[in-house]
């Protein structure tokens, strides 16, 4: 939905635009303030490199598909609020044995969402689109992942350029399908919503499988193991291609 704000048949404020205190959740790594409260989060930015409008176009989009993600509420430029989505995050701590389940229901909704439609879907994702933006964008070279720490943004270039793939397995990918932006009921282990989708589109399904194995074997959440990555994939029911995975990951760090 849009509109700079909503009212009730009464000409009453919803909740989250009346008075009140917010708490912050994240300054964010994206670069957007995201707070919370009443059971509705707020993300806002004022960068114009953050499309917050489109992100809710995404969310409701995956809703209108039958994906769960967080219900919009309100989205225009710079602001986007969405309901809470009720459960934990896969990058929250979960007990050993409920990591496998989380890790079977991540690489299901990955194929749910990589067997949608590629025609309906609006967005494009395709390297036609990531890598001239990616040659746009500035990147942080003090955020780079290890295997490429100590490289110039030339290097990078170059190394990008130079390995791009020829072809795309084109379908719906989330764009950035990493542990924090899925969320979990904690009794069922079912995906409860999907969040942060401002990157969805059509693209080669790499583009997430790749964010997504780094994220579980990566070192910021240790309680998941190189082990959970393969896991991933064999649930997923897909081979490691180790080439695609590198040039997913370098496209990455233009983001
Ligand atoms: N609707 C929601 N329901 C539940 N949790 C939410 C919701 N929206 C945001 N969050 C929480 O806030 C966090 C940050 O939100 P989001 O992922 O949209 O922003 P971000 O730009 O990725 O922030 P960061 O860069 O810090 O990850 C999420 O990982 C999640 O924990
Ligand atoms: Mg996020």
């Amino acid at each position: 939905m849009g509109g700079a704000s909503r009212r009730s048949a009464l000409g009453k404020l919803p909740p989250w635009q009346a008075g009140g205190v917010w708490e912050l959740v994240t300054g964010g790594m994206s670069g957007a303030r995201v707070s919370r409260r009443d059971g509705v989060y707020r993300k806002e930015s004022d960068d114009p490199g953050i499309d917050l409008a489109g992100e809710g176009e995404r969310l409701t989009w995956l809703r209108e598909h039958g994906i769960p993600a967080a219900e919009v509420l309100e989205c225009r430029p710079g602001l986007l609020v969405t309901a809470e989505v009720p459960g934990r995050s896969a990058a929250s701590p979960w007990p050993a044995e409920s990591r496998p389940l989380i890790i079977d229901a991540l690489a299901d909704l990955a194929r749910a969402l990589h067997a949608l439609p590629v025609d309906d879907c609006p967005f494009d994702r395709t390297l036609a689109v990531t890598v001239p933006a990616a040659l746009e964008s500035d990147v942080d070279l003090d955020d780079l992942d290890d295997e490429r720490l100590g490289w110039s943004r030339e290097d990078l270039v170059a190394e990008l350029l130079a390995t791009r793939p020829p072809d795309e397995d084109l379908v719906v990918c989330h764009g950035d399908l990493c542990l924090p932006n899925v969320v979990f009921d904690p009794t069922t282990h079912r995906v409860s919503g999907v969040l942060d989708a401002g990157l969805l589109g059509v693209a080669d399904r790499w583009a997430d499988l790749a964010i997504a194995t780094r994220s579980v074997a990566g070192e910021l959440n240790p309680q998941y193991r190189p082990e959970h990555a393969d896991r991933f994939l064999a649930r997923y029911g897909i081979a490691p291609d180790p080439v695609k995975t590198t040039f997913y990951r370098l496209l990455e760090e233009f983001s």
